[in-house]
């Protein structure tokens, strides 16, 4: 699928599926806790998306080729799972580390964002890598403007998390992102400065990179979904949807209870 330049109505409606996608998140976030279940998490964010926001749960019987159809509505990762984790009905339990992956569609357009979760209290070694991974992918976000390249982008990511001692997964990526789920172009989160695409006004796309404590491999379960490191050390991911403006970017997946930006550094 090409790559296609939003209008300042497109805009518009990617601005509304951005926010609800990120208000699911926010509607989520106290029921994460000791002993509930991945499952009963994805009917709390079923019903809410389809009876409070009038909206549909993209990931529903999603099936790319070569896929089978995901069974879920959310995707919710748990410590050595990079992503695509099907809620299950295994409890949660004092802490774990989680991704929670919402993807919505609102009058055609789709927002997709992802944030990390503790349960109960984790270890100082999973805050860090939770953290880390945030502000990896904010370092991509603020390459976005005009005439930056996607591989500033991914440059940006790939070395701060190789300069903490984490490694960055490379078979999946951020994506175009309209009303297509998965649209051109990809996202690396690793690459070299100045190459790839240049980024023009209208372009709307994922930044959600994977970052494992341990080595990048991975492998996926047998479930046809599921990804883990093969290392089974911990997996850390952050997601959201971008617009490159003329002066920069808007992220569009912003609600009340998104996490800060962090504080730019100087490094
Ligand atoms: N939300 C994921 C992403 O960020 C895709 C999940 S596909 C699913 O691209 F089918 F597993 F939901
Ligand atoms: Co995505
Ligand atoms: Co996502």
């Amino acid at each position: 699928m090409p790559i296609t330049y939003k209008t300042a109505a497109d805009i518009e409606g990617m601005r509304l599926a951005g926010r609800l996608a990120s208000e699911v998140l926010d509607y989520l976030t106290p029921h994460i806790e000791p002993g509930v279940t991945t499952e009963a998490l994805d009917q709390l964010a079923h019903h809410y998306i389809v009876n409070h926001q009038g909206a549909i749960p993209a990931p529903l019987n999603y099936c790319p080729p070569g896929y089978t159809p995901y069974p879920k509505s959310i995707c919710t990762s748990v410590n050595h799972t990079v992503c695509h984790g099907i809620p299950n009905a295994k409890p949660l339990k004092k802490g774990d580390v989680l991704n929670v992956d919402i993807t919505v569609i609102k009058d055609g357009w789709h927002g997709d964002t992802s944030r990390m979760f503790v349960v109960g209290e984790a270890s100082i070694a999973a805050k860090r890598l939770c953290q880390l991974t945030y502000e990896a992918m904010w370092r991509g976000i603020r390459m976005v403007r005009p005439g930056r390249r996607l591989g500033d982008i991914g440059h940006a990511i790939q070395t701060f998390a190789e300069s903490q001692g984490y490694s960055v997964v490379r078979e999946f990526c951020g994506h175009g992102i309209g009303r297509g789920f998965h649209e051109d172009p990809q996202v690396l989160h690793y690459g070299r400065p100045g190459t790839g695409e240049s980024l023009e006004p209208g372009m709307t796309f994922t930044i959600e990179p994977m970052i494992n404590a341990g080595r990048r491999d991975i492998r996926e379960t047998g479930d046809g979904w599921t990804i883990v490191t093969k290392d089974r050390s911990l997996s850390a991911q952050w997601e959201h949807t971008v617009l490159v403006t003329p002066e920069g970017y808007e992220v569009l997946t912003v609600s009340a209870q998104s996490p800060a930006e962090p504080a730019p550094s100087t490094t």
